[in-house]
């Protein structure tokens, strides 16, 4: 029987070599520190901050806004829980806008729609690797003085017109979780591309809401409490483990293509039994693979059938709007139109596994499944 599972770090001797040589548990270390400086020199944003999660870096974002009561902002239903109980958290109310079809991303008509008086900012999501409408959206945010935060947890190093996502808006956060194109276990990274307001404000929020970050620049003379703030860190051991992995990204992706093209030869006439094949463009990570099922049936009947056969494919995001925290509260969010692209698409996608380590002997054999099961 076999056992493929929808996704796997590609982790070896140079990983674990590095944190072995790395001789240092704490975070803000020194490999902590050269790779905030390296991650702010290839992606060109003013700072970045490694945390322990992309969940934290969007919490940081969330409390940086200081939050009113009854300040709303807008964000997908079809996304992770995080990108949603951030907002929670830090006292706003979610708006949920409807996803497009093309990008799974947020809608930009849709999201303007949506803006009132009481809108303090946008936090999208770039699904599986691909942009979302970031460039209109991010126009939409200036027009109306709104903040723009990317939930690019799945789309590290991706560029879109040549600028990377993750710093368009105000804030980037992004996950180095363990089923991501790189990991440190857990971690993330949130960068803050212009505001030195906000990297002053966000250093503080991760260490504690005190300015420990300017007393050990030598700014102060001695630290306190200045602000609500957390336990934000990665520690150094992390960071070795991420730095080695950064090294090995040319090879990850050039391991995903492979992937992809191979799934994208063996399935392409799916196209014509109108089934949907994610189609990534070429700046892409290539982070996900999918197929939009004909219907839900369609879907898990298929699903099903591969797990049978020892294949992990799965579903995705449950919409967000459905879930029991939201029927249990619902005065904390408004809901706008019947967001349809949203359910729909949750019901009929089906995510085929995707890893640097994946053999085309198993392509072969989940393309067979998913062949047979159409009968073509
Ligand atoms: C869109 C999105 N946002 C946020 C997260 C949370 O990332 P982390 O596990 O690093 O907190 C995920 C995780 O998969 C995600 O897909």
């Amino acid at each position: 029987m076999k056992n493929i599972p929808l996704s796997k770090p590609w982790i070896g001797k140079e990983e674990f070599q590095s944190v072995l040589n790395s001789n240092n548990v704490c975070s803000l270390g020194k490999i902590s520190r050269k790779l905030e400086r390296y991650f702010e020199h290839r992606l060109g944003v003013k700072r970045a901050l490694l945390v322990g999660s992309c969940t934290q870096a969007l919490e940081i974002s969330l409390m940086f806004l200081d939050l009113k009561e009854g300040d709303e902002i807008i964000c997908p239903s079809y996304t992770f829980v995080s990108t949603v109980s951030s907002i929670v958290k830090a006292g706003g109310k979610p708006v949920f806008v409807d996803i497009e079809q093309n990008t799974l991303g947020l809608d930009p008509t849709q999201v303007e729609n949506a803006i009132n008086d009481k809108t303090r900012a946008v936090v999208l999501v770039h699904y599986g690797g691909i942009s979302a409408q970031v460039q209109k959206i991010k126009i939409i945010c200036i027009k109306h003085k709104i903040k723009l935060i990317e939930d690019a947890a799945q789309a590290f190093l991706v560029k879109n017109e040549g600028q990377y996502l993750g710093t368009y808006g105000e804030f980037g956060c992004f996950s180095f979780h363990h089923t991501k194109n790189i990991t440190s276990g857990e971690g993330g990274l949130l960068v803050i591309p212009n505001d030195n307001k906000a990297v002053g404000v966000c250093e503080e929020i991760r260490n504690f809401g005190t300015n420990k970050e300017s007393f050990l620049r030598g700014n102060v003379d001695k630290y306190e409490w200045q602000r609500l703030g957390g336990s934000y860190f990665m520690t150094d051991i992390q960071a070795a483990l991420l730095k080695s992995q950064v090294n090995k990204y040319p090879r990850i992706l050039a391991e995903r293509k492979r992937v992809y093209k191979t799934y994208w030869q063996k399935l392409k006439r799916l196209e014509k039994k109108h089934v949907k094949i994610s189609k990534h463009p070429p700046n892409s990570n290539l982070h996900l693979f999918w197929l939009i099922c004909r219907s839900k049936k369609e879907r898990d009947g298929l699903l099903e059938i591969l797990q049978v056969n020892g294949v992990k494919a799965s579903f995705h995001f449950l919409p967000i709007h459905t879930s029991p925290f939201v029927r249990k509260n619902p005065g904390k969010f408004r809901i706008t139109g019947g967001l349809q692209t949203t359910i729909d698409i949750s019901k009929r996608i089906l995510r085929l596994p995707i890893f640097p380590e994946l053999k085309i002997s198993e392509i072969n054999f989940i393309s067979s499944i998913i062949l047979d099961f159409y009968k073509t």
